[in-house]
């Protein structure tokens, strides 16, 4: 079929998370299996910068609430995959995709109506016309409820890779969206007297998808619906869950210039060199014998960071090493930071985005950290898995859906999972993984097994194509799985 993928993010030059990489790699995935398929993004600062986009003679006329305004898009190629840039330098001339310092921009609402707007009168100038827009997250939810406003004929699917943010705005911002005030109701966008740009494409997108089964299921609950688990019921026979994948090419330990050596899983020697290496560019004391934990992610509550931080003295009591990447909200920051100043030698914090550095971390540590109380699919433990790193991940969403539990007798497994939002339930695992590590022949099997399993897109594409033709009418929706 023929699909516009919109989001706010695109790996590597504009990513704030995991959902750069699903909009680099799921749509190469997508025309791997012959669908035609172009991705719209922001032309954020670092997009324009790349030289992966070129100016095009393209020019669009978005309605904005003030009036038209002409918009130049730009235009780059990956493979068989289409890139449009929407040029509005007032909105995405800057250093984040969202905001420095954790929170989003204060004129958050007017970027994304913008952006929303703009692909939808692109989905008009794509040759071949799309079939499907498929949106993404809060940013391009209004996608849905735009498309029914004028009548679209292109059906719409919508994916949530994080319930928690909703867009969410008062009443009075209304009138940005450039809506009619009918579809302030709680069939459409209203939401407990607020807009709620999210609720809106549940309601509207033809097709609703999130990024495991688990959390399919789970955001249908109270306990994980953030508010939406009722409005999301009421659509079950049009929510699948569809785990991610990861690209396998740009995220291969045999060929990644990042690390000190390449390995495989058949030749393991040259990760016992990006280990060392990762001790030196940390400044960790060599941990003699005993394991380094690393740890890369936002650092939000979200993902368990305060669970980790608090495991951590006993664990370096016990001999063990902790590694830490991220960014996020600054109480977490400083918490990081003390941590680091009281452990020197023994944990290492680095507060910044780096890509290479998280790839050491996947490609040096032995265990990979991932304590989120909740867990939509998460990459990150799929990446630790390829490069070695065994996962001590939450039972929760994605990561229950990705890890594998490591079973002993059958020699069966690729991880160590234990109950979510509970530090008792962190340390269980980590005493399962210090276990572990008391027994290097197990601990290889469980490695190499992480190393050798598909991590590919490939079981996504079916899925996504049984979805997009549902959302034509070509085919039965899934419903609840
Ligand atoms: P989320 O999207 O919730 O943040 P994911 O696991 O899906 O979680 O994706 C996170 C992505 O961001 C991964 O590609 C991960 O490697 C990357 N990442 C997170 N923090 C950092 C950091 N500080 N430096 C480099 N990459 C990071
Ligand atoms: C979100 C989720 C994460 C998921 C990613 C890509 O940011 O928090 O779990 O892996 O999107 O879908």
């Amino acid at each position: 079929m023929n699909i516009l993928f919109v989001a706010a993010e695109l790996a590597p030059h504009a990513k704030a998370g995991g959902l750069a990489d699903v909009a680099a790699a799921l749509p190469q995935a997508l025309a791997k299996a012959g669908h035609s398929v172009s991705v719209a993004v922001p032309l954020h600062r670092n997009l324009k910068k790349s030289g992966e986009f070129r100016r095009t003679a393209l020019e669009l006329q978005v309605p904005v609430a003030k009036g038209t305004w002409a918009t130049r898009v730009w235009q780059g190629n990956r493979g068989e995959v289409s890139l449009f840039g929407i040029e509005r330098d007032e909105y995405f001339d800057r250093p984040h995709p969202y905001g420095e310092g954790g929170g989003d921009y204060p004129d958050a609402l007017d970027r994304f109506v913008f952006f929303s707007r703009a692909a939808l009168e692109l989905a008009r100038h794509v040759e071949p016309v799309p079939e499907v827009l498929h949106a993404n997250d809060w940013h391009t939810a209004l996608i849905p409820a735009l498309a029914a406003a004028v009548h679209l004929p292109m059906r719409t699917v919508f994916t949530i890779h994080n319930l928690r943010y909703q867009g969410e705005f008062p009443a009075s911002d209304f009138p940005r969206l450039g809506l009619a005030a009918e579809m302030f109701r709680p069939e459409t966008l209203e939401f407990y007297g607020k807009v709620n740009l999210l609720k809106g494409a549940i309601l509207l997108a033809h097709e609703v998808t999130t990024v495991s089964p688990s959390y399919a299921r789970e955001i249908q609950t109270e306990k994980f619906g953030h508010g939406l688990h009722e409005v999301l019921r009421g659509r079950s026979m049009h929510l699948t869950g569809i785990l991610n994948g990861i690209d396998e090419e740009s995220w291969d330990p045999g060929a990644d210039s990042a690390l000190e050596k390449p390995f495989r899983p058949s030749s393991l020697q040259g990760r016992e060199k990006c280990r060392a290496a990762l001790e030196a560019e940390l400044g960790l004391e060599p941990a003699n014998g005993r394991p380094i934990f690393g740890l890369v992610s936002r650092l939000t509550a979200d993902k368990g960071i305060d669970l980790a931080l608090q495991a951590a003295k006993p664990l370096v009591s016990r001999g063990g090493r902790m590694a830490i990447l991220g960014t996020g909200e600054p109480g977490l920051e400083q918490a990081a930071r003390d941590l680091a100043e009281s452990l020197p030698g023994q944990v290492a914090v680095r507060l910044a985005h780096d890509e290479e550095l998280a790839r050491r971390i996947f490609g040096g540590a032995d265990f990979f950290l991932m304590p989120s109380r909740t867990e939509p699919c998460g990459l990150t433990q799929m990446y630790a898995m390829r490069y070695g790193a065994i996962p001590v991940a939450a039972d929760t969403g994605g990561l229950h859906d990705t890890v594998e539990p490591w079973n002993d007798a059958r020699k069966t497994g690729c991880g160590i999972r234990f109950p979510a939002d509970s530090g008792t339930g962190l340390r269980q695992g980590l005493d399962q993984a210090l276990a572990l590590w008391d027994e290097p022949a197990m601990m290889k099997l469980a490695r190499q097994n992480g190393m050798k399993r598909d991590w590919s897109w490939g079981a996504a594409v079916p899925a996504y194509d049984q979805v997009y033709r549902a959302s034509a009418g070509l085919a039965s929706p899934k419903g609840r799985r």
